[in-house]
């Protein structure tokens, strides 16, 4: 029996984090799930939207199962209440959204996100098959900000050779594993060729590691523009912090919707699993959230569980779903809802 923090989340967490955890029960995979409290309704009532309790308890676990959970533009610096007032003899950490904290206090050093396309589901581009690698603890994310005066900011952009490697070693070992071809590397060296210039030079070392797969550079912006022209061009990518999370969401919603893309954060104390997007406030509560995300995200922890049987069963399970359109929600141009196509998903799980 496995032991999961199970962090619901915000907005449309609740409802397909429920979701999923039906389908894998339907799997049958055992897991005892330590329900901890996070997000907007955890702050009202506690003052904090991350509890000491949760990060202790999830950090306890190793292995953490999360719906989105709110991050917004006003948002003040979430501090790890078991730093606050003791003393660990390391500078005081904080983190301005309950991810960036869970992913961090794990030690997470590299995020996977899948965007790919599904038989039956209508899409702007079609042919869509991504593995993106975001490098995940570093770059313009650890948002190390200040104000010069009444009208100028300023943001540090911090790559280093051992985040980078990580991340790029990461990249080509899931491709040898997973029987992929390609890896490619976005970044932006032509103009900033300290800190993109030192993650592409990493890269190229470690390609020479792995003779058999192929290995591409990519300027970001040229690569979004090839992703959506010629998807096919696109197997394993890895990339710095931002140009992960921009293109995670690009590529998903390219394949037909946010509501498909899945994700994992990979850390050498805890890893967590959670889908790409964000909370969807405006459907929250209407029991018309796409589950996919979510569940897909689940199949990413059951590999990480090795419960290899049951995480294929999942897949194949959501891919025949999604052929028939009845199933499909309203992100999708359907009017099923969470509850029918978790129900389809169920259906199709062969045992
Ligand atoms: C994501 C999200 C987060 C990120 C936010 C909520 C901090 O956009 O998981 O992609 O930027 O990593
Ligand atoms: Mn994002």
């Amino acid at each position: 029996m496995h032991k999961v923090a199970l962090i619901p989340g915000d907005g449309i967490g609740p409802e397909i984090t429920a979701a999923a955890i039906e389908v894998i029960q339907a799997a049958g995979v055992e897991i005892e799930w330590v329900k901890l409290e996070s997000g907007e309704c955890t702050r009202r009532k506690l003052g904090t939207p991350l509890p000491d309790e949760t990060l202790q308890a999830y950090l306890a676990c190793g292995v953490g199962f999360k719906g989105p959970s709110a991050a917004s533009m006003e948002d003040a610096m979430i501090t790890p209440a078991r730093r606050q007032g003791v003393d660990t003899g390391k500078p005081l950490r904080s983190y301005n959204s309950v991810s960036n904290a869970l992913r961090r206090e794990g030690g997470g050093y590299v995020a996977v996100r899948l965007a790919r396309s599904f038989k039956g589901v209508p899409a702007p581009i079609q042919g869509i098959d991504v593995v993106i690698v975001r490098e995940i603890s570093e770059d313009i994310y650890i948002a190390s900000e200040y104000t010069v005066g009444d009208d100028t900011a300023v943001a540090l952009k911090i790559i280093s050779r051992a985040a980078s490697e990580k991340a790029v070693r990461f990249a080509f070992d899931f491709a040898q594993d997973h029987h992929r071809k390609k890896v490619t590397v976005v970044h932006k060296a032509n103009v900033l060729k300290q800190t993109d210039g030192l993650f592409v030079r990493v890269a190229r070392e470690v390609a020479k590691a792995y003779p058999r797969i192929e290995f591409e550079e990519r300027f970001i912006d040229a690569a979004c523009a090839l992703v959506v022209a010629r998807p096919e061009l696109f197997d394993v990518a890895v990339m710095s912090n931002q140009y992960g999370d921009i293109m995670s969401d690009l590529c998903s919603s390219a394949a037909g919707s946010l509501g498909l893309g899945a994700g994992a954060t990979y850390g050498t104390q805890a890893s967590i699993f959670e889908p790409v997007h964000g909370t969807a406030p405006d459907i929250a509560g209407k029991g018309i959230a796409n589950p996919v995300s979510q569940i897909l995200s689940g199949v990413l922890m059951l590999r990480h569980l090795k419960e290899v049987k049951a995480a294929d069963a999942i897949e194949q399970a959501v891919a025949a779903a999604l052929e028939n359109p009845e199933n499909h929600t309203p992100d999708l141009g359907g009017n099923a809802s969470t509850r029918a196509l978790t129900q389809a998903i169920v259906d199709r799980i062969l045992r």
